[in-house]
């Protein structure tokens, strides 16, 4: 890569105050979790942690890193870590808001990603979670490709008789893989959708926070505690999963927030504000045609998506998503193609998708939905 130079293992300036800790991508989600980028930001007085991801071995890094910046006389006023969003493989190492060791710390994570006064960051409950949004659309434990259908095929048996105690028991065992929350003496912040302010980019306006002197975008869809950051000195944004290869992935994520926050991206882009394009998975972009390109795939399959989705619906009038998803899957190239990386070989669900597009279509309402 251009312009970066390389600290050690893992690690690489993208940009001058920008360093970004490589995660990596899971081969297996249940044997190997998915390692987010992780992006120390340091601008005189201040620090930020973006994305802090999650295991030991990113957190080290990341930690050597800290103290070798302070050995070297970085000394930091303030200092923020920031989830991109509350999923397990970025919010997670907040303890290391410590290791900065700085008289102002806050720990960030939108309010949307709290439960009960808690960040939903435990692998245990996650999963849990993942189980209990589908239920009304589907069975999660049927979804499975061959062979994990197999594996699944108790569960789904067991389900009939006993939903809370399967549901436990698939998310302990799908969970042993995943680390656990570490966290510092900082708690979590929730970032107030109340709280927000507007930030003017030429005629575009969009909402979000100030943290310290950088922006926190809402950029929800994968996620509806989804933000991203903005330098606008370095003109750098980090967007978290905002950028997902696999959104919009979960019932609790939206396809049209989705589509609608890379367009704010994509805004930014066109006006010169942004020139590098930091993800959390894959590669960073550099450039403003480089991203834009990208951005305009990322859009363009989001609404293909859709659109196969509907003409299925159209030509079918098939309402169960199941079975729904069974003709896409033979009838649509596309969507074979998207089976291939079905979990858990990747963060990638077509029966959520499916579920999804009907739902915001207005075919099929969410549970509680009037
Ligand atoms: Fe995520
Ligand atoms: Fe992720």
């Amino acid at each position: 890569m251009k312009n970066t130079r390389a600290h050690g293992m893992g690690s690489v300036t993208v940009r001058e105050g920008i360093v970004m800790f490589r995660g990596k991508l899971s081969r297996h989600l249940f044997a190997d979790p998915m390692i987010s980028n992780a992006f120390f930001i340091e601008d005189s007085d201040e620090a930020i942690l973006y994305d802090p991801s999650c295991g030991r071995q990113i957190a080290a890094a990341m930690e050597d890193h800290i103290r070798q910046r302070r050995h070297a006389g970085a000394a930091w006023k303030k200092t923020f870590v920031v989830a991109g969003h509350s999923h397990v493989d970025h919010a997670n190492n907040f303890a290391l808001i410590d290791v900065m060791h700085a008289p102002e710390k806050h720990v960030y994570v939108h309010e949307s990603g709290f439960r009960d006064g808690q960040v939903m960051n435990e692998p245990k409950s996650m999963f849990e979670s993942l189980v209990t949004c589908s239920e009304n659309y589907f069975s999660r434990y049927a979804t499975f490709p061959f062979p994990y259908n197999l594996l699944m095929s108790p569960f789904t048996v067991m389900n009939r008789f006993a939903p809370a105690f399967t549901r436990r028991l698939w998310a302990a065992m799908a969970a042993i893989v995943w680390p656990n929350p570490v966290n510092g003496s900082v708690p979590a912040e929730p970032l107030r959708e109340e709280k927000k302010e507007s930030f003017r980019f030429g005629d575009a306006v969009m909402t979000g926070w100030k943290v310290g002197s950088k922006i926190l975008l809402a950029t929800p869809g994968h996620s509806p505690c989804s933000v991203s950051l903005l330098w606008e000195e370095r003109k750098a944004l980090l967007v978290s999963d905002a950028d997902w290869i696999g959104n919009p992935v979960f019932m609790f994520s939206s396809l049209s927030d989705c589509i609608e926050s890379l367009e704010k991206f994509r805004t930014l882009t066109e006006m010169g504000v942004v020139e590098v394009f930091l993800p959390a998975h894959g590669q960073v972009k550099t450039g403003r045609d480089t991203i834009l390109n990208h951005l305009d795939f990322r859009i363009g399959r989001l609404k293909n998506m859709r659109d196969e989705v509907l003409c299925a619906y159209d030509a079918h009038g098939e309402k169960d998503v199941r079975k729904l998803t069974r003709i896409l899957v033979e009838e649509s190239p596309f969507f074979k193609t998207l089976k291939l990386t079905n979990l858990p070989k990747m963060v990638l669900n077509v029966h959520d998708i499916v579920a999804l597009c009907l739902n915001e279509a207005g075919i099929l309402t969410r549970p509680g939905a009037s």
